[in-house]
């Protein structure tokens, strides 16, 4: 055996060992991996294979630039014909248009409603009566204002022409002398200008319009024309003080609570500023919010070339004259190519989908921390000297980089495939939401393990959140979001709940890649964060802190629920710490003296030694137990249950101690206590001269405990099994590998293969001796076994126990068992456990010699001899007693002072002669019989009591 030279590993040890299984842990599933992985694989194609039927979709013929039929040529059948000026609406999107038609620049005209008139809050006099509203006759209103009032004045009447310029033969040229203008609002493109297509007029601006001022005009699209009409308005330029007039009255409709929404509306405003005949500047204000509502986009143009062309002009012609014309004389669109109607439908459905597939991760993750849990590896781990902190640092890390290669293999194929969500938007932006995201998962997923001990629970919930969130984050967090009249605050609570924040940063990828797909653009960047309807900045904010909440908060909870400590342990390292004495306050003794008294000498004198030992604080024993208590409080009206009623015992180094009891004595509840899986009620034990209470970390590097149910993993083999365990104990290279074939050699798993074979495959008596093998690996001090040998075929026990007695050289052993044989066999003393206080305590030979003290003597006869029988032993021994008898078979105990052997064998050839014996025993007592004994009165005692 390797000697202890070697110290408890260090965290790099640890985490090192934890690493090593995870990995070989994680590729025994390797076909759980493949599916995990595939499902967004899966998904993704699901999507483009929808992409591609869409796609087919749009390309049909009626889909693309317009080809209709038409008899052109008046011969009565028809011709297929293509061009713009066929197509459909719906088709025109998708036509090249080679060359745009021209249109003639306008104004923004206010509609006749909410012209500027005189209001009880506008009271300028030259703004019109308010009567002019009921005719639709208002007319329209430029403002002016500057340093020089009659440049001013004069630039504004130079503005509005007086007269119309309408020549057929020249259209645009001649509209170009005119000022024309339209309340339709403008489009996304100048492709079709929508003044020349509504039902709203054309106007053109008159200082005063003469009674027939109605024109019809054709103007020419393509070859088509569209006949329009266009109608005077009357135009005023008034002159106001100051730029802060003119805001005033811009604004002036605007206040809250105006019921009538009395909006005054201009043109335009023109602050002519320091403008004089050898400088020229001017600031124009327009309405920049003007855009159709329904249907229009927000990047609709304004109509503000023509207002600046008007200000250029008039200063022209108060210079130069009024014959001096800059004209502006058409807009016209770029040429556009033919395009495609393209639908992103992966970026509609993505967040639903890809939702899904990012929280899969989620039940993954919570399901392996919760089997660890559930049975019961962690506290197994940490028993053998796992501290939490390499525990959470490996597991974190590694979740995180699983799910890291998940999100990227998922990020990276859907580009491939040429989703847009993935390919339009920045990847960085991409990059960090999904490793916050993910990082949020983990940390969520340890907080969710705290709270489930069960997998196939866990599994069920975790799959039920996962579907569940998308589709709520899909019907109805989607809904909210599209609800403009729905609070954002509440959206931002909403988000607060991680698998919505996700759904909400999908989205706007979504949105982002598919008004980019639409449009031709990007998809989101860095400074589209800043965009107000962009909920991204709030997403990675809400996710990065709740992150380090709930990082923080599940390390707390984990340490509370899993590790046993109080609710706010971390006050205990501020509080002062006790001084260290093993001495206890006498106060506290006094309360076990009663039952004290009652006890057999063997265990009062043990309770003594400790007591001693304490006192000299001397810690060459390796294990002692301290007055040790533990009582389960009484529970749906059950009394108080007590399962260790104050033991006190104290084991040197090198030896075995077996502890026999009844079912349900209270023997697991001491091993629990010592191997800190619950707490004492009172007293304490040491173990090494470390306290129980509160060193149970550094107690657990020098522990071994083979637990009454074995805590395997199923896939890994018995030689990983002790592999890790051996790394946990800081063996290292050559050494580890040599403790390691020696152990498996030890428990007969060796040979065979069986060391290679999974764990989960084992029979249960080879899963036994795994885990004997375990709690003995890497030389612990301190070694509990409860039940060790359970299970298991005479054969594989015997070599079991040759382990244990070789084991036994340099430690103490706890060890528990029903098996009277392997207690005689294995251990130096034996303690006879009964209702939660041992009864006797010392060597077998002494408790055989103390509890025995008798021969049982057997013999079989038929039933009429069976007096004879009873006489014959009477005369042996006139204090026997008789303990058994059914049909002719009858025990006796012939107490040992009474009897010579040689003359039971004497009685026996006599009675022989006289009737027929069939057969007949002497045997000395067994410890079975001891056992037996003490147990029986212990119970009957308890009984009385
Ligand atoms: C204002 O402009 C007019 C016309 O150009 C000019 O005659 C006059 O001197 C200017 N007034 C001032 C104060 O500059
Ligand atoms: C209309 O325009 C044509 C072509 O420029 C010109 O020949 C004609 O004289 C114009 N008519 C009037 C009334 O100005
Ligand atoms: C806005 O656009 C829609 C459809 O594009 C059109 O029917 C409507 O007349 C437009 N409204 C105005 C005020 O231009
Ligand atoms: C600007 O245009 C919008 C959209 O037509 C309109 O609702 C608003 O009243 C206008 N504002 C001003 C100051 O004219
Ligand atoms: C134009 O007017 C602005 C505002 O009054 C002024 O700051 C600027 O210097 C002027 N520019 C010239 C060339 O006079």
């Amino acid at each position: 055996m390797a000697d202890t030279s070697h110290g408890p590993a260090s965290f790099w040890t640890q985490a090192n060992a934890l690493l090593r299984k995870n990995l070989t842990f994680q590729k025994r599933n390797f076909r759980s991996n493949i599916r995990l992985v595939t499902f967004p694989f899966v998904l993704c194609l699901l999507l483009l294979i929808i992409q591609i039927l869409v796609n087919k979709e749009l390309d049909k013929p009626s889909n693309k630039c317009g080809c209709t039929c038409i008899d052109t040529n008046g011969d009565g059948k028809c011709e297929e014909v293509c061009g713009i000026q066929y197509s459909t609406l719906d088709q025109v999107a998708t036509c090249p248009i080679p060359s745009p038609p021209q249109w003639p620049p306008l104004l923004q005209i206010p509609a006749p409603e909410y012209r500027a008139v005189q209001t009880d809050f506008i009271s300028y006099a030259d703004l019109p009566n308010e009567s002019c509203k009921r005719t639709g006759s208002c007319p329209v209103t430029i403002l002016l204002t500057g340093k020089n009032q009659t440049l001013g004045q004069s630039l504004g009447a130079n503005m509005i022409p007086s007269s119309l310029t309408l020549n057929s033969s020249d259209l645009l040229y001649s509209l170009a002398n005119d000022v024309l203008g339209s309340a339709s609002k403008p489009q996304l493109t100048n492709f079709l200008d929508p003044a020349f297509f509504s039902n709203l007029p054309v106007y053109y601006l008159q200082p005063q319009c003469a009674s027939n001022s109605t024109f019809s005009v054709s103007f020419p699209i393509g070859s088509a024309l569209s006949e329009q009409e266009i109608n005077c308005v009357q135009g005023l330029h008034l002159w106001r003080n100051s730029p802060s007039e003119i805001n005033d009255e811009l604004y002036k409709g605007y206040w809250k609570g105006n019921p009538e929404r009395k909006i005054n509306e201009i043109i335009a405003g023109y602050d002519f500023l320091n403008t004089d005949a050898t400088n020229f500047n001017v600031s124009i204000w327009y309405n920049s919010t003007y855009k159709n509502d329904s249907g229009g986009s927000p990047l609709a143009l304004t109509r503000v070339p023509r207002s600046v062309n008007l200000a250029s002009n008039a200063y022209l012609q108060f210079l130069l004259g009024a014959g001096t014309k800059m004209l502006f004389e058409f807009v016209k669109e770029m040429p556009k190519p033919e395009t495609e109607l393209r639908l992103d439908f992966s970026s509609l459905l993505g967040p639903l989908f890809f939702t899904w597939v990012i929280l899969q991760l989620f039940p993954v993750v919570l399901s392996s921390l919760v089997y660890e849990k559930q049975q019961r590896l962690r506290i197994m781990m940490k028993m053998h000297g796992l501290g939490d902190g390499p525990y959470w640092m490996i597991s974190y890390a590694y979740f995180l980089l699983l799910s890291a290669i998940y999100m990227l293999v998922f990020v990276i194929f859907g580009s491939l495939i040429g989703l847009k969500f993935f390919s339009l938007n920045d990847y960085s932006i991409q990059f960090i939401f999904y490793f916050f995201y993910i990082n949020l998962q983990v940390s969520l997923a340890f907080l969710a393990a705290a709270l489930f001990s069960n997998v196939k629970t866990a599994t069920v919930l975790g799959y039920i959140t996962v579907f569940g969130t998308g589709l709520l984050g899909g019907f109805l967090f989607q809904f909210f979001l599209q609800d403009s009249s729905f609070p954002r605050g509440w959206i931002t609570v909403l988000e607060l709940y991680p698998g919505f924040s996700l759904y909400r940063g999908l989205y706007e990828f979504a949105q982002y890649a598919f008004a980019g797909d639409y449009m031709g653009t990007d998809g989101m960047r860095w400074k589209d964060l800043s965009d107000s309807s962009n909920g991204m900045k709030e997403v990675l904010i809400i996710m990065s802190i709740e992150w380090l909440v709930i990082l923080f908060v599940a390390f707390y909870v984990d340490q509370v629920v899993s590790s046993g400590k109080s609710p706010i342990f971390f006050l205990h390292n501020f509080r002062k710490k006790p001084s260290s004495s093993f001495r206890r306050p006498s106060l506290q003794r006094q309360g076990s003296r009663v039952f004290v008294d009652m006890e057999k000498p063997d265990v009062l004198q043990e309770r003594e030694k400790v007591e001693q030992l304490l006192l000299e604080s001397s810690s060459s024993y390796a294990i002692m137990a301290d007055n040790l208590k533990k009582v389960y409080p009484g529970r749906d009206g059950n009394p108080e249950k007590f399962a260790v009623r104050g033991l006190s015992l104290a084991l040197p180094r090198g030896e075995c101690f077996g502890m026999l009891g009844p079912n349900g004595a209270g023997k697991t509840s001491f091993i629990s206590m010592m191997i800190g899986l619950t707490k004492p009620s009172s007293g304490t034990g040491y173990v090494q001269g470390l306290d129980i209470r509160s060193q149970m970390n550094s107690i657990y590097t020098s522990m071994g405990v083979c637990p009454q149910h074995n805590l395997l993993w199923e896939t890994l083999t018995g030689r990983e099994h002790l592999l890790f365990y051996g790394r946990l104990k800081n063996l290292k290279g050559a050494a580890l590998t040599q403790a390691v074939e020696e152990s498996l050699k030890g428990v007969n798993l060796f040979y065979g293969g069986v060391a290679d074979k999974q764990a989960g495959k084992y029979s249960g008596g080879m899963k036994r001796r795994l885990s004997v093998a375990i709690s003995l690996i890497g030389d612990p001090k301190v070694v509990y076994m409860d039940e060790p040998s359970t299970g298991l075929d005479p054969a594989s026990r015997n070599s079991l126990w040759n382990v244990v007695k070789r084991a036994k050289q340099d430690r103490a052993i706890i060890l528990t068992t029903h098996s009277m044989e392997e207690a005689e066999h294995l251990c130096d003393r034996l303690g006879i456990f009964v209702d939660g206080s041992l009864q006797c305590i010392g060597n077998p030979k002494e408790l055989k010699a103390r509890y025995g003290g008798s021969y049982v003597f057997t013999m079989t006869t038929s039933a009429n001899h069976e007096e004879e029988v009873v006489k014959l032993v009477r005369d042996l021994s006139p204090n026997a007693n008789r303990i058994y008898q059914i049909s002719g078979t009858q025990k006796f105990e012939l107490p040992k002072y009474e009897v010579k052997i040689a003359d039971v064998f004497q009685a026996v050839e006599n009675a022989k002669s006289r009737f027929t014996v069939n057969a007949w025993g002497l045997a000395d007592t067994t410890l079975e019989d001891v056992f037996i004994k003490v147990a029986r009165g212990a119970q009957a005692f308890n009984v009385l009591s």
